[in-house]
């Protein structure tokens, strides 16, 4: 092998410093369901979003700047995080790249349900929905992080009850996964730039 050329094999690899960047880290995503002053639901799409321990498992999240999830989150202390999977993504993109302050973002053909535990809207089409309440704010410069309380979890029961490996729910629901940018199927293949899944919705 020459000098330079990536080794699995041997888990040696010549490195290059470069700026802070999280490529080639995939990434999870989530859809924040929120409610405005009106009742009226908002999605955004999340994925700086991950677990932590106190006396219990519990989920961090963060926000950059401002954005109407957040000004919904901040008046309630409470959303739910939908697992975004093969099937939710054009939906997902758009609401990613749509701000919630358009009237126009939620005129969309979409199943949305209430949380079990908490008041927080859900999307029906995710097979994993969180239902999370906000225990702590933590504001940053641009940024802030939350730390939340997982009031509920809303499993399908394709996951909760149903017969199989996890390796074979796993690929019938299909979790996206985020990089580089681009959108990647469970298995791997390439599904696109951010922004254009989305773009004919
Ligand atoms: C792939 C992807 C991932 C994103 N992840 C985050 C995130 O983790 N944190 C964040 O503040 N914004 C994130 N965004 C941007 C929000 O989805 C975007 O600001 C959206 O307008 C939020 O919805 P809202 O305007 O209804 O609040 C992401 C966008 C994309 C396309």
């Amino acid at each position: 092998m020459n000098e330079g050329t990536m080794s699995r094999k041997g888990n040696t690899m010549n490195k290059t410093s470069i700026a802070p960047t999280n490529d080639y880290c995939p990434q999870t995503l989530f859809l924040y369901g929120t409610y405005d002053d009106e009742g009226k639901p908002d999605f955004g799409l999340f994925c700086w979003f991950s677990y932590i321990w106190d006396d219990e498992l519990g989920v961090m999240a963060c926000i950059g700047g401002e954005k109407m999830t957040k000004e919904n989150i901040h008046k309630r202390r409470m959303f739910s995080a939908n697992l975004v999977t093969e099937s939710l993504l054009s939906l997902a993109d758009y609401f990613g790249n749509t701000d919630g302050h358009n009237p126009d973002k939620m005129n969309r053909e979409i199943q949305i349900g209430k949380g079990s535990v908490l008041p927080v809207p859900i999307l029906e089409a995710s097979p994993v929905c969180y239902e999370l309440e906000v225990k702590q704010f933590i504001p940053l410069k641009d940024g802030e992080v939350m730390l939340c309380r997982i009031r509920n979890v809303l499993q399908d029961d394709l996951l909760a009850k149903g017969p199989g490996s996890s390796a074979e729910k796993l690929a019938a629901i299909a979790p996206v996964r985020t990089t580089c940018n681009r959108y990647f199927s469970w298995n791997g293949a390439d599904l696109g730039a951010w922004g254009e899944p989305g773009s004919g919705m």
